[in-house]
């Protein structure tokens, strides 16, 4: 039997009863592989790599060790989120890396986005196996492989994602839910108890916000990112379209405008909206927000974040813009 292929019989998993038997089987299964065994698990907060993580706790427990690699990319309070749910919650043996300043200094006056990408994946793989080198006794890797990345590549994690760990890795795989939909992986997350809030999270690029602070990175740019973001995320949480909306972020360009603040000249960066609906990310649609929404949006970024002065509606579909700026 080929293991990296769905069995036709495998029924769809939409249930909490469908999913705790599945979690019983994985769980069973991840204790006959590993044995005694240490695990080792990257851990970046998106939906499967949590997922994985929240069976793996529940199967072998602190024999699962969970790094989390913070590249100072991440949106507004994740790698916080990360740290509550494994470390406070669910008790993981969680090693938190605050890369911050190694990857924005490798990015300074980096402009060009393939290159940027480059620099911050590269600079990942070399993070986590510092810190693998750093370990004894481990025997296993843990991966949040899906089933699409199995029919989309060759079984590995999407390469050209942060994600991506370096192939001379001489560990053992754990998959455990390698042969799952990504809509089965959220059904699995709740039924493992994990919040809502990573289980149901947006799709987010392993670059984070390095492909939305367009051009080269500032600190301060970053920052006002990520502030005005997190309003759009908090706006879109209190009117509901968090719940309608399939992916929305905000970008911010390197260039300035002349405004007025205070009744004096305030020059600073616009905030570019973007809100797309799509069921593949091969194509998008653009989401109709309602004009009271944008302006109430609109004047808390402005008010509230440090540097911005204008913000922007991309009413590009794609195509023949991509979701990403970069
Ligand atoms: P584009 O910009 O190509 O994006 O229309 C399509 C979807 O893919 C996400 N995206 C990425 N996801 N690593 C990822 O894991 C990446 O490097 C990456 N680049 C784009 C993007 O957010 C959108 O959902």
């Amino acid at each position: 039997m080929n293991e990296n292929k769905r069995p036709d019989t495998m029924e769809r998993i939409t249930t909490k009863v469908l999913a705790d038997a599945f979690i019983d089987e994985q769980v069973a299964k991840v204790r006959a592989q590993v044995g005694d065994k240490k695990v080792l698990l990257a851990l970046s907060g998106g939906v499967d790599s949590s997922v994985v993580a929240a069976l793996l706790i529940k199967a072998i427990g602190k024999q699962l060790v969970c790094v989390h690699v913070n590249h100072g990319l991440m949106r507004k309070g994740e790698s916080e989120q990360v740290i509550e749910v494994f470390r406070n919650q669910l008790d993981a043996n969680l090693i938190y890396v605050d890369a911050t300043d190694r990857f924005l200094d490798l990015l300074k006056d980096v402009s060009e986005p393939e290159k940027k990408r480059k620099i911050i994946g590269g600079e990942f793989i070399k993070v986590f196996d510092e810190e693998a080198s750093k370990l004894e006794g481990i025997s296993f890797l843990a991966q949040g492989t899906i089933y699409p990345d199995i029919l989309e590549s060759d079984g590995v994690k999407a390469h050209h994602n942060v994600g991506g760990l370096p192939e001379d890795m001489q560990f053992e795989l754990v998959e455990p839910i390698k042969l799952l939909y990504k809509d089965e992986v959220r059904v699995v997350g709740k039924a493992l108890g994990l919040p809502s809030k990573m289980v149901d999270r947006q799709p987010f690029p392993g670059p984070g916000l390095g492909v939305r602070c367009l051009g080269a990175i500032t600190r301060d740019r970053l920052n006002a990112l990520r502030e005005a973001d997190a309003i759009l995320r908090e706006e879109f949480d209190i009117c509901g379209l968090s719940k309608t909306v399939w992916q929305y972020f905000i970008a911010v360009p390197d260039m300035k405008s002349v405004g007025v603040r205070d009744d004096k000249r305030y020059e600073g960066w616009p905030a570019i909206i973007r809100a797309v609906n799509t069921t593949d990310a091969m194509s998008a649609t653009i989401e109709e927000i309602p004009y009271d929404v944008l302006h109430k949006i609109t004047n808390r970024i402005t008010a509230e974040v440090e540097g911005i002065n204008r913000v922007l509606l991309d009413l590009t579909p794609k195509p023949v813009g991509t979701i990403e700026w970069e």
